[in-house]
């Protein structure tokens, strides 16, 4: 039975685009993992953590990724091998000091970001509104953790712009 309101179709381009997404959550899952394990120094406790409720997040984000494709009558890719050949995120090295881990945290961030814009791109060409109620919430709760990271990383020579008063 054909149980959604859109073109069956027509939905394999955001079928491919959520898959390469999956890909990127499950590179990026690894990379918290290898920081979660590896970090060293006066942050350890906080950071450790932080990995921690970080890789959490995007488990349950792999799976609501994988379930809106099988929501879109499509098996999604489950091969380690296929995520490591389609993902925008290249697997992390264990060496890095703390301020390196967030920086590349932030950068997966951005590639995620890009490839949520991706998928955004193709719901709406056939106004698949799930799927771009789900990148909206993502997106929305991505760029906020960024926010914090990048507070973290405290970079001084980055103002933030002052608000101006509304024009009535
Ligand atoms: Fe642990």
């Amino acid at each position: 039975m054909n149980y959604l309101n859109i073109d069956q179709n027509k939905v394999k381009p955001v079928v491919n685009q959520l898959n390469i997404l999956l890909a990127d959550y499950h590179l990026y899952y690894q990379n918290l993992r290898t920081f979660h394990w590896n970090i060293l120094g006066k942050n350890f406790f906080e950071l450790h953590q932080k990995f921690e409720n970080l890789y959490n997040d995007a488990r349950t984000k792999i799976d609501d990724v994988a379930e809106r494709i099988l929501t879109l009558k499509y098996h999604p890719i489950s091969k380690a091998s296929q995520y490591l050949e389609i993902s925008n995120i290249k697997e992390e090295e264990i060496s890095l000091d703390d301020a390196k881990m967030i920086t590349s945290i932030l950068e997966n961030h951005k590639q995620i970001l890009s490839q949520m814009g991706n998928v955004m791109q193709a719901a709406s060409k056939i106004e698949d509104e799930g799927t771009m109620d789900m990148m909206g919430s993502f997106i929305n709760e991505l760029e906020k953790e960024s926010w914090m990271l990048n507070a973290w990383s405290h970079n001084t020579d980055e103002e933030l712009m002052l608000s101006e008063m509304p024009i009535q």
